[in-house]
């Protein structure tokens, strides 16, 4: 017998992004609406917590009013309400919180908390069938992480990142280069005019054991270059320059990430797990990235399997499916559920979500 179709209000505002989306358990994303905040925080070149948390608090009321209708669900439609619980800024994800509860009480509705690593990393299984276990590469503006993931809520964590985020170094390098914000797909656009081979640059932890990462000495070492380049600092980087540079530093990244799949996947492996290498997270969006991590999966003997793009950034799709999962497994949760600025996904491992 067949499931019956669950369908599930999705709610995202852990970051700069106001997110609102209604997913169905046939994997039918039947609205997404992401309304970035960039423009709100250009002038300061990153993210401010107290403008993003007035500014989730305008706009998440009339995006979720528009996600409904364009999926053509009213409240009494719904199967439940889920929003981003932590970890991430926490005014932003308070505003999510009390307006899905909101939403959740007065249509006697279920409320879901999701851990926002959680959405990225079920995120591959909405678009396409994938089944557990997989070995998991989370790299996104906050978190660089190797994870075995068993099943919801089932994570093992084999690596992390010693100092800075992956999507933290190109947000940085991208400052340095002169290339705006937000710097990822600015670094992506710039190194794709740019010599890879020009700069060498450090490939922190690479050849080490273990699946841990750093990426300071890195940044450290384009800052130097680039410093080196235009006089000290008294000029600006030229656009060839800061091309090779920008390339330069993505090659190194990319070496990097896929030494330490490598080691992650022989452990993976030896634990006795099949399963493909899964890359979520805003910065798998990175086509040159995810094409050096399908070298790393095949030389192991599997498959890389990456969300598309959309997905891989911020959104509220992947949400809705992480609540649509848990639901699923009656992993439903009280109106006393309070947001955490924190919130390792290990934590899930006991498989609920109480404090
Ligand atoms: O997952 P995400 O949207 O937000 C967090 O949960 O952190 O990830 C945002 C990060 C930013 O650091 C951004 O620069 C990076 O993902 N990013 C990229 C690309 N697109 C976004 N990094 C490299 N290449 C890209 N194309
Ligand atoms: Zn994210």
């Amino acid at each position: 017998m067949s499931e019956p179709l669950r369908i599930m209000l999705g709610i995202e505002t852990s970051c700069d992004e106001t997110a609102a989306a209604v997913v169905d358990s046939g994997r039918r994303i039947r609205s997404n609406l992401v309304l970035s905040q960039l423009d709100e925080h250009r002038p300061y070149g990153g993210v401010v917590p107290e403008i993003a948390a007035r500014s989730h608090l305008d706009h998440l009321d009339g995006l979720v009013g528009r996600a409904l209708e364009e999926a053509g669900v009213a409240c009494a439609d719904l199967d439940g309400v889920a929003a981003t619980g932590g970890p991430g800024l926490i005014g932003g994800v308070f505003v999510g919180v009390m307006t899905a509860k909101a939403i959740a009480a007065a249509s006697a509705k279920p409320f879901l908390a999701v851990n926002h690593l959680e959405g990225h990393a079920l995120s591959a299984r909405l678009t396409a069938p994938l089944e557990f276990p997989y070995l998991l590469l989370l790299i996104s503006g906050g978190h660089c992480q190797l994870l075995a993931v068993r099943g919801v809520g089932r994570y093992e964590r084999y690596g992390t990142t010693v100092d800075d985020a992956v999507g933290e170094a190109f947000d940085k390098t991208a400052k340095l280069l002169g290339l705006g914000y937000p710097g990822g797909p600015a670094v992506e656009r710039a190194a794709a005019e740019g010599d890879p081979a020009r700069f060498a640059l450090p490939r922190p932890m690479l050849g080490r054991p273990g699946a841990d990462f750093s990426f300071s000495g890195l940044k450290t070492a384009v800052r130097h270059k680039a410093a080196a380049l235009c006089d000290g600092g008294g000029e600006a980087l030229d656009r060839q320059d800061a091309a090779d540079l920008a390339a330069s530093f993505q090659a190194a990244v990319a070496e990097v990430l896929a030494d330490r799949c490598a080691n992650a996947l022989e452990r993976f492996r030896s634990s006795g797990a099949g399963g493909p290498l899964v890359v979520a997270g805003g910065v798998a969006a990175n086509q040159a990235l995810r094409a050096r991590l399908a070298e790393a999966a095949e030389a192991a003997g599997t498959q890389m399997i990456a969300p598309p793009s959309w997905l891989c950034t911020d959104n509220a799709a992947m949400i809705a499916w992480a609540g649509l999962e848990r639901l699923a497994l009656g992993l439903t949760d009280g109106f006393d559920f309070a947001p955490r600025p924190r919130w390792p996904l290990e934590a899930l491992t006991e498989g609920e979500n109480a404090a």
